[in-house]
């Protein structure tokens, strides 16, 4: 798939890591159309590619059936626009119905029609569900998620894995661990900072000690990933884990939180949590991707776990004190 000088859409362009990829495009010499509906996402994530003039905005909701209207001349479909909450399946089971999976399947009819022929789809570590092998390669199965979302992804891979044979398209699909850094809006990091920043001296954290371990990747490791899997991919659907080489447990986070804001004395009150002592319904217990395929055509992450999640947590900060 060529990236350089080409034509790229990109949906959930507003988001987080759609904004980020939007300004990776960029700098390598893309003209990229972005669409989101802003529902999660934020103008202001767009400022910077705004700016460049090779960046159109379209606000569209993908449930619309208008995204045709956007792909004239497209040549590869970068599809981020999902809801990306795990915690919403077991109170509202149709979010990730559709915008994840009636989503997914309006972008492939609308690329079907207007004849554009790669897609790169960000899918997720829990399509993997518990898996007896960790670190856990491409090839393992049978996959066997635990949650909503991570069904709802796993059905987008199919739709775009049968796509691509039926009708002629390349894929890359990229399976992700957590993913950190600026202009993320909803995570454990926000949610330990808003109670850090109401409560100064106790934290409530969600499971039970030490919580879950899992592996976080930092966002520009992230999209430099996605450009290399793209490009160098030999495979028709080039399936690829996204992560880094070790693992965080939820303690070191909250670790990491409370040095990060400078506060001298936090009691840590954790709740218990739900099914085994988990954050909440559907929460993956371990989580270690084997990123030997990306690494075998040239990327590495420059960040592990640690250092990635402290970055994330002062590049919050930093944009918490901007506004
Ligand atoms: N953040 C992670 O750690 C992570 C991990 C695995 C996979 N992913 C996947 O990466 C992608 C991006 O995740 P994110 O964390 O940046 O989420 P995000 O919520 O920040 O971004 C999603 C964007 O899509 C837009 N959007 C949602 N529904 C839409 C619709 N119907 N039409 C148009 N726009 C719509 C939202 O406004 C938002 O800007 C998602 O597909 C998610 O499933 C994320």
């Amino acid at each position: 798939m060529r990236l350089q000088g080409s034509k790229i859409l990109v949906t959930g362009c507003a988001g987080f890591i759609g904004s980020h990829m939007v300004d990776a495009l960029l700098a390598k010499g893309c003209e990229v159309v972005g669409v989101d509906n802003l529902s999660a996402g934020k103008r202001e994530f767009m400022e910077r590619a705004l700016a460049t003039g090779r960046f159109q905005f379209h606000q569209t909701d993908l449930l619309s059936g208008r995204l045709k209207e956007h792909l004239g001349g497209v040549d590869v479909v970068f599809h981020f626009a999902a809801n990306p909450d795990v915690r919403q399946g077991p109170n509202n089971t149709r979010v990730h119905m559709e915008q994840n999976i009636e989503a997914t399947y309006l972008v492939l009819e609308a690329m079907r029609a207007a004849s554009v022929r790669s897609i790169c789809f960000p899918s997720t570590s829990t399509v993997y569900g518990e898996p007896g092998q960790i670190p856990t390669e491409e090839g393992y199965g049978p996959l066997i998620p635990i949650s909503i979302y991570g069904a709802s992804k796993l059905a987008c891979e199919a739709l775009i894995c049968s796509y691509a044979h039926t009708f002629d398209m390349d894929a890359a699909i990229y399976r992700f661990a957590n993913v950190v850094g600026s202009r993320s809006t909803h995570n454990v990091v926000h949610d330990f900072i808003r109670k850090l920043r109401e409560e100064p001296n106790r934290l409530e954290i969600l499971g039970a000690a030490p919580g879950t371990n899992k592996s976080y990747v930092h966002v520009s490791d992230c999209t430099k990933a996605m450009m290399i899997g793209a490009e160098r991919a030999q495979e028709q659907v080039a399936i690829y884990n996204i992560g880094s080489l070790d693992r965080l447990n939820v303690q070191g986070i909250a670790d990491i939180v409370v040095k990060e804001m400078g506060l001298p004395d936090v009691r840590y009150d954790w709740t218990g949590g739900v099914k085994g002592g988990r954050g909440w319904v559907g929460d993956v217990k371990e989580m270690l991707l084997d990123i030997k395929k990306l690494q075998a055509i040239g990327w590495n992450p420059m960040m592990g776990s640690e250092a990635a999640m402290r970055q994330a947590v002062r590049e919050i900060l930093a944009a918490g004190k901007a506004h």
